[in-house]
């Protein structure tokens, strides 16, 4: 997995926590990593869900909770890194039907050793879209987020 997905996770917990949260989640670990991650590296994605079940232990908070807001912070930040992706799309659910077909597309040109899920999106009414996720990793709360 990308070293920005853990690179800025650590940084959402530090805002949102503290400095030494984030330090006490990468001591309670053993990560081959050993927490120091860049955002180009590649990491092991077992290395995110260990420091977010530690995370989950320390603040009392269920793991599919902070996963959601981690989800949340990650597309503000992908807003400043990639704000191309954003531009001439007026609505949410365009943006959204553009992630399968366009943003990951071109976010596997850029690193080869991505593993990314796949959308099929359906428009259901100016309302309501229907969105089917595939992925081998247990993130769904990520995109929920
Ligand atoms: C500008 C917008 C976006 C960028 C640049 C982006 C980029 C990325 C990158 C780099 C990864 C890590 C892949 C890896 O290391 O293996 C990733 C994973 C992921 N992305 Fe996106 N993404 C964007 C928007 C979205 C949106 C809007 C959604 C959901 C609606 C989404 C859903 C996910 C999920 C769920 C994963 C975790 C991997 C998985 O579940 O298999 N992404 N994305």
């Amino acid at each position: 997995m990308k070293g920005i997905i853990f690179t800025e996770f650590l940084e959402m917990v530090e805002i949102t926590f503290s400095p030494a949260v984030a330090d006490q989640i990468i001591e309670q670990n053993e990560l081959d990593s050993n927490g120091v991650y860049t955002s180009v590296g590649n990491y092991n994605k077992q290395e995110l869900l260990k420091l977010v079940t530690s995370l989950s232990g320390i603040v009392n908070i269920p793991i599919d909770v902070l996963v959601k807001e981690y989800g949340k912070y990650l597309l503000k930040r992908f807003l400043v890194y990639y704000p191309q992706f954003f531009e001439e799309l007026t609505t949410t659910f365009d943006f959204l039907c553009t992630i399968d077909r366009h943003v990951h597309v071109e976010v596997e040109k850029l690193y080869t050793d991505v593993e990314l899920p796949s959308f099929q999106t359906k428009r259901l009414s100016d309302t309501q879209m229907r969105m089917i996720y595939h992925s081998s990793n247990p993130l769904l709360y990520l995109l929920k987020g």
